[in-house]
C-alpha cells in the first residue's frame, strides 16, 4: 500500500515532526497490512469485544488527537514519541483480525498472539525506536508487568477513555 493511502487515512501522521519517525509510522501500517493481507482497512472495527461501530482508524485518530492535546498541555512528555505511539498502538490488530466472508473475525494468529505483542514486532521491524514499540507493547494489560514510560501511561489512558466511552454507548 502506498504512503498516500496511510497519510489520507491517518492525517495525524503529520503531527510527527521527525521525518524518519513519521516514515517509520507509515511503514508500520504498511507492514501490518501486508502481513494481515489487507487490501483496505477503513472498515476494520477497533474492537471485536463490543457492538461499537467505531473503526480502528477512527479509534487510532481519536487516541492520537487526545495524546497531542495532552502533549501540548504538559512539558514533561516527548511529543513525537507520544504521537507516534498513539498512531501505531493498535497496528497489531491487523494481524489479530482477518476478513471472513462479509465480516471481520479474530484470525488464527490472533487466537495465539494479542495485538500488543504482534504490534511490538511490527513496530521494531518498521524501524520505530524502542520507546515507541514499548508504548505498543505496554498500552494494554500486557503493560502491567513492566514500568510504563510516561508516554505509555498517556496512551494507555487515552485508549481506555475511547474504549470505555464506545462501550457505554
Ligand atoms: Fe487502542
Amino acid at each position: 500500500m502506498d504512503n498516500e493511502y496511510i497519510e489520507k487515512l491517518l492525517p495525524e501522521v503529520r503531527e510527527v515532526r521527525d521525518d524518519g519517525l513519521r516514515r517509520a509510522v507509515i511503514k508500520a501500517w504498511q507492514l501490518a497490512m501486508e502481513k494481515g493481507k489487507w487490501q483496505s482497512i477503513d472498515d476494520v472495527p477497533f474492537t471485536l469485544l463490543t457492538e461499537a461501530k467505531t473503526t480502528l482508524v477512527e479509534h487510532t485518530r481519536a487516541v492520537t488527537r487526545m495524546a497531542v492535546a495532552i502533549a501540548d498541555s504538559r512539558q514533561d512528555l516527548d511529543r513525537d514519541i507520544l504521537v507516534a505511539g498513539g498512531l501505531v498502538h493498535d497496528v497489531g490488530k491487523l494481524l489479530e483480525y482477518c476478513r471472513s466472508g462479509d465480516g471481520i473475525v479474530k484470525s488464527e494468529y490472533g487466537k495465539r498472539v494479542r495485538h500488543p505483542v504482534s504490534g511490538f514486532g511490527v513496530a521494531l521491524e518498521a524501524g520505530l525506536p524502542l520507546e515507541v514499540a514499548h508504548i505498543v507493547a505496554a498500552h494494554s494489560k500486557e503493560g502491567e508487568g513492566v514500568a510504563r514510560s510516561p508516554e505509555a501511561i498517556v496512551i494507555h489512558h487515552c485508549d481506555f477513555i475511547d474504549f470505555d466511552i464506545a462501550k457505554s454507548q
